[in-house]
């Protein structure tokens, strides 16, 4: 197609796809441009110029994606590292803090992306924002029992809490862990790395989207006379 957002996220996910080496442990992300970089792993590892790569999902759709194109997986309990994660993001800031979890996996996510010796982010230039939390909401995985006490706690940070809602299911979304999500809007935040912690703490959250200090490099897809650009 000729869909310019497209176009961008395929190019940035074969960018990405293309810092792969034979012999590595891949963390894969979740979401629609990182389903590139499965795609373009899976086409380097069918033409025989990868050899020997391991993927660690990091989500339902990433192992379905990883099956689907011929990547092997495996799990976290069988390596003692990982050498690079692809994954991509919904904000991301001048300091390479992101927000994630518009798909519901950041716990996962994180896991995966954090324990990566090299954490690659691949994103649209649409993603690209001063401060966090301008955009997008910051998504909080909590256990259900936890909700209400939750999204009491998460008004006292200053935040506007919402349970997500399915899009073709009543009720809440279930993330893979079997838990719920509650999207929080703040007026911009201002210190990422203290609320990370602050939303953690809360008792029955699992794990917050503010990823701090754990993106090594960003790849940013641009359309430039109506090509598709990577920077
Ligand atoms: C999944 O929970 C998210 O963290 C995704 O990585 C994020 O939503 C990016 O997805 P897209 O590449 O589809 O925008």
């Amino acid at each position: 197609g000729t869909d310019p957002i497209k176009l961008m996220k395929q190019e940035v996910g074969k960018a990405a796809a293309n810092r792969v080496q034979s012999g590595m442990i891949v963390g894969l992300g979740t979401g629609s441009t990182t389903a590139y970089a499965i795609e373009f792993i899976g086409n380097r590892l069918k033409s025989g110029e990868l050899k020997d790569i391991i993927g660690i999902p990091t989500s339902f759709q990433a192992e379905v994606l990883a099956k689907k194109h011929g990547v092997p997986l495996t799990t976290l309990d069988a390596v003692d590292h990982i050498d690079i994660a692809i994954d991509g993001a919904d904000e991301v800031d001048p300091q390479k803090n992101l927000i994630k979890g518009g798909g519901a996996a950041h716990t996962r996510e994180k896991v995966v992306d954090a324990f990566a010796d090299q954490f690659i982010v691949v994103v649209d230039s649409g993603k690209l924002v001063e401060k966090l939390g301008s955009t997008f909401l910051l998504p909080v995985e909590v256990i259900p029992m936890a909700l209400a006490p939750t999204l009491r706690a998460i008004e006292k940070l200053g935040g506007k809490p919402e349970l997500r809602e399915g899009i073709r299911k009543a009720g809440p979304v279930i993330t893979d862990q079997g838990n719920f999500v509650i999207d929080v809007k703040f007026n911009t935040i201002e210190n990422p790395a203290e609320l990370e912690k602050a939303l953690n703490n809360i008792p029955g959250v699992l794990e917050n989207g503010l990823f701090v200090g754990v993106a090594d490099l960003i790849l940013v897809g641009e359309v430039q006379e109506g090509q598709p650009v990577v920077r």
